[in-house]
């Protein structure tokens, strides 16, 4: 049999999952999980999210929530291998050893490490500078060959690519170098406060994102607040990012083009437009917002998945560490 593809992706529990996540990430998700030829695998990275201060509390409340999320959109336990990333302890042993192949230089050169530095100037520890380097290790544990990520990431991915290659250098053929993979069909949404700008899981502004578990009224606040144009026409046009961004929405809600969408818009005024953008919205998440809290209450169930989840994961990590360990020369225990 020929050997399952994998797609690992790795998911931050900070901020909160968006309108933006499910139309752009995972509504594919909900379509790579029925192929037979590929294994997802998804991690709810929560050591990565250690690079800057946590609550603990809110941290381990957040992590529940953003799994039992994903179950609520649908992704399936059975098809996806979806865990805890410190959950399997060979994420942190992998990012040892990789370490051990980095150059200073070439992490202390990283865009997100130096903006965060910035951005964080009375914590600059060390995780911050590593947080590419546990990246690799969740991604190398795997033998990965594609990775969904955004354009930010991009470089964090070429760093993966260059440590697995110059391991594979030293010790023959240990790791997969992956292949990045920006996704470019996924509808983009953007800010309903800034549509220049893309929907962001942690904008302080509540009314610029549409959270997953929003209820019904915020939905409709939101959409009805979002920012538009002095114009009172609905079509397509760079010049109007505000309705652009809001028929985005409608078209993906409505799984139909935004060709299409301006299509069955364009007789509407601003009012009616944004009531109909809203039923869409409404349509989607509600269902989905049920299932949450359904699932949410039931920590057992989601301590059950997880864990499960987590005994996959290990399975394999487990074999990529014993060979790594091998190759680097550790006496066996
Ligand atoms: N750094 C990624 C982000 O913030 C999250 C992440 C951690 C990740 N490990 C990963 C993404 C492995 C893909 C693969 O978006």
């Amino acid at each position: 049999m020929e050997a399952k593809k994998i797609i690992y992706s790795g998911i931050q529990p900070s901020g909160v999952i968006t309108l933006g996540n499910y139309v752009g990430a995972i509504s594919n998700w909900l379509e790579l999980q029925k192929s037979e030829d590929t294994q997802c695998i998804y991690s709810i990275v929560d050591m990565h999210s250690l690079t800057v201060r946590q609550d603990p509390a809110e941290l381990r409340k957040r992590t529940l929530s953003f799994f039992a999320q994903y179950l609520a959109c649908g992704l399936d336990p059975d098809k996806n291998i979806m865990y805890i990333q410190s959950h399997v302890s060979e994420h942190a042993e992998l990012c040892w050893i990789l370490n051990c192949f980095t150059y200073v230089g070439e992490a202390s050169r990283m865009t997100q490490f130096k903006e965060k530095s910035a951005k964080h100037a009375d914590n600059v520890n060390m995780g911050l500078m590593d947080y590419p380097i546990l990246m690799a290790a969740d991604i190398l544990l795997y033998n990965t060959s594609l990775v969904p990520i955004g354009i930010d990431q991009k470089q964090h991915l070429e760093m993966a690519r260059d440590i697995a290659a110059r391991f594979n250098n030293i010790y023959g053929d240990v790791f997969t170098v992956p292949e990045g993979y920006i996704p470019t069909t996924g509808a983009k949404v953007m800010s309903l406060q800034d549509p220049t700008s893309k929907m962001s899981k942690s904008d302080p502004d509540e009314n610029a994102t549409i959270m997953l578990i929003d209820d019904n009224d915020a939905i409709r606040r939101k959409i009805k607040r979002a920012v538009t144009d002095s114009d009172s026409r609905v079509y397509l046009s760079d010049e109007k990012p505000g309705i652009k961004n809001l028929l985005t929405i409608y078209a993906s809600c409505n799984g139909i083009s935004l060709e299409d969408a301006e299509k069955a818009c364009t007789d509407m005024n601003y009012g009616t437009f944004k009531t109909a953008v809203a039923d869409s919205v409404v349509n989607v998440l509600e269902p989905i917002r049920n299932r949450y809290l359904d699932i949410v209450g039931d920590k057992e169930y989601i301590m059950k998945v997880a864990r499960e989840g987590a005994e996959r994961a290990k399975s394999i990590a487990f074999r990529t560490m014993r060979k790594v360990y091998k190759k680097v020369g550790f006496v066996e225990r």
